[in-house]
């Protein structure tokens, strides 16, 4: 595959971690097909491009396993970078990690029945809610947090949190979370706390 640079403006949080994925993935030839169908979408949302101008071909760009089933199963909603409409989707960047001080915070990330039904196995998304949590999630996470697994995740998904008021969950889990393990303030609204 095409190897010349990407635009970390275009690809962001992607971009930065490209190149040094790179090698591994064209060793691989895994995944190919899903990248240059995510890049196509990426390139026609964003309506516009630093590399339209340039010359040469443009630069396809190369993601992990876990990117591209990110994208696939959360991207749409989420974004690229865990922020899209924080007034409808709460921001996952740089908050999502502070629902991981509780069990029940963390159960909370896997029984989301967007989550939960996701179309990955066990182990495929025990990958992405670990890169939502810490690569997308930033700093937010607690220090001795453990990364999830797919033998934890298995049996919390099989029980979605289907039929309640998420809101209202979230709405207990925040409190709780903010007066007894000391989550910011910032958490009781969708938006995350950083620009
Ligand atoms: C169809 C759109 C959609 C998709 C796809 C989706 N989500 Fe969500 N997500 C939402 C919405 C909307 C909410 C707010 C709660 C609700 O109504 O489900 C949410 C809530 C969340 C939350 C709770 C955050 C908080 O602050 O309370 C997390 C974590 C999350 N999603 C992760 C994911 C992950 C991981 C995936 C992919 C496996 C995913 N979502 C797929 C729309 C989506």
């Amino acid at each position: 595959m095409h190897a010349a640079p990407a635009s970390p403006q275009v690809f962001g949080l992607f971009g930065r971690r490209r190149a040094e994925n790179v090698n591994r993935m064209e060793q691989s030839g895994v995944h190919a097909r899903t990248q240059k169908l995510i890049a196509g979408c990426i390139f026609l949302a964003a309506g516009w491009s630093p590399l339209l101008h340039s010359a040469g071909p443009a630069a396809i760009p190369v993601f992990t396993k876990v990117q591209s089933d990110y994208m696939l199963a959360c991207g749409g909603c989420h974004g690229e970078t865990g922020r899209t409409n924080a007034r409808l989707v709460p921001d996952l960047a740089d908050q999502v990690g502070h629902f991981m001080r509780t069990p029940e915070g963390r159960a909370y990330l896997v029984r989301l029945p967007n989550v939960a039904s996701a179309v990955l196995d066990d182990a495929a998304l025990a990958e992405v809610l670990n890169f939502m949590v810490w690569t997308i999630g930033g700093a937010s996470a607690p220090a001795d947090a453990a990364r999830f697994s797919a033998r934890e995740i298995g049996p919390m998904r099989s029980r979605p949190l289907n039929n309640v008021s998420l809101r209202a969950v979230r709405g207990d889990l925040v409190a709780t979370l903010i007066a007894e393990h000391g989550a910011p303030e910032t958490l009781r609204d969708y938006g995350s706390a950083s620009p």
